[in-house]
């Protein structure tokens, strides 16, 4: 949700920045901008609607010198995206511009104080009233930037990650974080600010991630200098990243999303590596192994997550409960929040998110922890808030996700459940040795059987040229497969605009049938498991009102070719990991659909990949 990116050292600003800007628009990408000092001391701002791109066209007769710069990449929350509303923002004076990610709840307030002051407004941003506020503090208190912006930032309710240039003082970029990512970048004489990693790591592996509350001051000269908002100077912490530099780029494939749903096989490989030993018969997740007398006491499992996150923690319900005999519930965890939950100090939360940085799980995480819980993270970003601010937790280790529909980071998700539930059911004595060594060797076969669907792309791309009149779908399943029929459904409407429902199929009886006619397309997980036989009666429904049907089966169904219009075959498997395949179609034909339809897979419009506010 918006990115941020700043440079200060002794190479020119703006290719970096346009870099970074490019390397962020996942986060965002309503509109963009960029404020530089040049040599002359010029405060020059230049902004675009729309992509990244049409920022970098658009400045091709400008003046980008100056080795001092901020960019922003906006999805947009206050005021539509256009030129005026787009970031960075000036000062009155125009000698102080700031880019924003975050929400200033209190903004009205401010800007009513600042137009009886005089201020007038060039947008109908929260931003432009949080630097317009910044200069009234400064100049009605006589004090310098800094001191201004940390005055300003303890009045201030809400969320952000902020970067300030000011012109009078053109050797520093001032940053600062609250429930809003922050990452700084130390290089050779050179400093780089950033939502995440991904703009930095072409430079420099040595990070420093900001805390809540914290103002971090870079210069020309010298070394980051970190303060709380309560002038209190703090060392920084420097951490060492491991990220590969190529796992940001396509790979030649046409977008990131078709380059991830390829790389599954390798990524659930990864995630296993370490943990599951050569022989299959044992599995180590030190995060629980350390932390065991919890999972031993624990009353109840609270699964808390949003997105395709929260489809992943209900697929970890099923296997939760059935292999560890501990009841779990799955909650939003926007709902989570806001409601009154009961919570026990021997609940143990589990919270999942790819981008360990969506604002309503850190506030639900915050809350479980207040009342006591232990929480464990499954996060994929690598020191993101969420993994800092768990009790402990497991990595996906899928390298960084850049399309906005989450697929590789959701079967990780689930391998990740599949590993808790088998290494806590092993300590509880509630599921068998034979079982468990049974689902491991299965596990190890997982990423050949998604090699195999993934070899009938062409097939579901062929398949896909059926569907693009649609304008409404239909995804069902029982079991362990209606989450699949959810987060199938998710991905369709994600990125094609295509109306989709998922529905558990014993449903659709109480509603949803009453939407069958013959041009409605019903997808139905229909897998060898324990419901098959009811899943066919579900499909002869639909047949019954001429409903189009797709069904995901395994091979050799010759009971379901007779009934389905259409049918994808994915292997065989033990019934638990079956989500593992039956998504893989899925994600395919959402995918080739969005392609026919001629959208914006990797960027689709109104979504963001990482959620930073609530
Ligand atoms: C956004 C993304 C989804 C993601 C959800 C939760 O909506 O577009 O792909 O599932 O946020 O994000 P998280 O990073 O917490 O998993």
């Amino acid at each position: 949700m918006c990115g941020i990116v700043g440079y200060i050292g002794k190479q020119n600003a703006f290719p970096i920045l346009i870099k970074g800007l490019h390397r962020l628009e996942y986060r965002g990408y309503d509109s963009a901008g960029v404020a530089l000092i040049s040599p002359e001391n010029q405060l020059n701002i230049y902004k675009a609607k729309g992509r990244v791109s049409k920022l970098e066209n658009s400045c091709k007769s400008k003046d980008v010198s100056g080795h001092i710069g901020i960019a922003h990449t906006r999805w947009a929350t206050h005021g539509e995206p256009n030129h005026s509303n787009a970031h960075p923002h000036y000062s009155q004076s125009e000698n102080l511009a700031l880019i924003h990610n975050g929400i200033i709840e209190n903004y009205v307030v401010l800007k009513e104080k600042l137009i009886q002051k005089g201020y007038t407004f060039q947008s109908e941003t929260d931003t432009e009233v949080l630097v317009q506020w910044i200069e009234y503090i400064k100049e009605s208190n006589k004090t310098d930037t800094l001191a201004a912006v940390q005055l300003a930032l303890k009045q201030v309710i809400g969320a952000y990650a902020i970067a300030v240039i000011d012109k009078q003082h053109p050797d520093h970029i001032i940053a600062a974080r609250k429930s809003s990512p922050l990452v700084v970048g130390i290089g050779e004489n050179e400093f780089f600010i950033a939502s995440d990693a991904s703009p930095i790591i072409e430079y420099t592996n040595k990070v420093i991630y900001v805390e809540d509350e914290e103002i971090v001051i870079l210069s020309q000269s010298g070394q980051p200098k970190i303060i709380s908002l309560s002038n209190v100077e703090k060392t920084p912490q420097i951490t060492q990243l491991e990220m590969d530099l190529q796992k940001l780029e396509k790979g030649g494939y046409p977008h990131f999303m078709l380059k991830e749903i390829f790389e599954q096989p390798r990524t659930l490989r990864d995630c296993m590596r370490g943990r599951i030993n050569v022989d299959c018969n044992n599995l180590a997740l030190s995060g629980i192994f350390n932390h065991k007398e919890k999972f031993l006491k624990a009353r109840r499992i609270l699964i808390l997550a949003c997105g395709t996150s929260w489809h992943a923690g209900l697929i970890g319900e099923y296997i939760l409960e059935e292999f560890c005999r501990i009841p779990v519930e799955v909650e939003y965890s926007s709902e989570f929040r806001y409601r009154n939950p009961v919570l026990y100090p021997d609940d143990v939360v589990i919270a999942i998110s790819q981008s360990g940085e969506t604002a309503d799980t850190l506030a639900a995480i915050e809350l479980a922890k207040k009342a006591g819980a232990f929480v464990y993270g499954i996060c994929n970003v690598v020191g993101s808030s969420i993994s800092r601010n768990t009790h402990s937790g497991s990595y996906t280790h899928v390298g960084p996700e850049i399309g906005v529909a989450s697929t590789k980071a959701f079967t990780a998700q689930v391998l990740v459940l599949i590993m808790m539930a088998l290494a806590i059911g092993k300590e509880r004595n509630s599921i068998s040795q034979k079982q468990y060594e049974q689902i491991l060797s299965e596990l190890d076969l997982i990423p050949e059987k998604i090699k195999s669907i993934l070899k009938q792309n062409q097939a579901i791309e062929d398949l896909s040229k059926i569907f693009t009149y649609a304008h409404n779908f239909i995804y069902m399943g029982r079991g362990y497969s209606y989450p699949i029929a959810m987060e199938g459904a998710l991905k369709l409407k994600e990125i094609s605009y295509i109306h989709a429902e998922g529905y558990p199929a014993a449903e659709m009886k109480h509603g949803p049938i009453a939407l069958i006619d013959n041009e409605m397309p019903v997808v139905v997980i229909a897998t060898h498991d324990a419901t098959y036989e009811k899943t066919i009666s579900n499909m002869q429904e639909i047949k019954a009102r001429n409903g189009r049907i797709l069904a995901i089966v395994n091979k050799s169904d010759d009971n379901i070719k007779k009934i389905a219009d259409y049918i994808i075959e994915i292997p065989q498997t033990e019934e638990c990991l079956g989500p593992l395949l039956s998504i893989i179609p899925l994600q395919l034909l959402s995918y080739h659909i969005a392609v026919k339809k001629g959208r914006d897979v990797d960027m689709p419009r109104n979504l963001a990949k990482s959620v930073t506010v609530e």
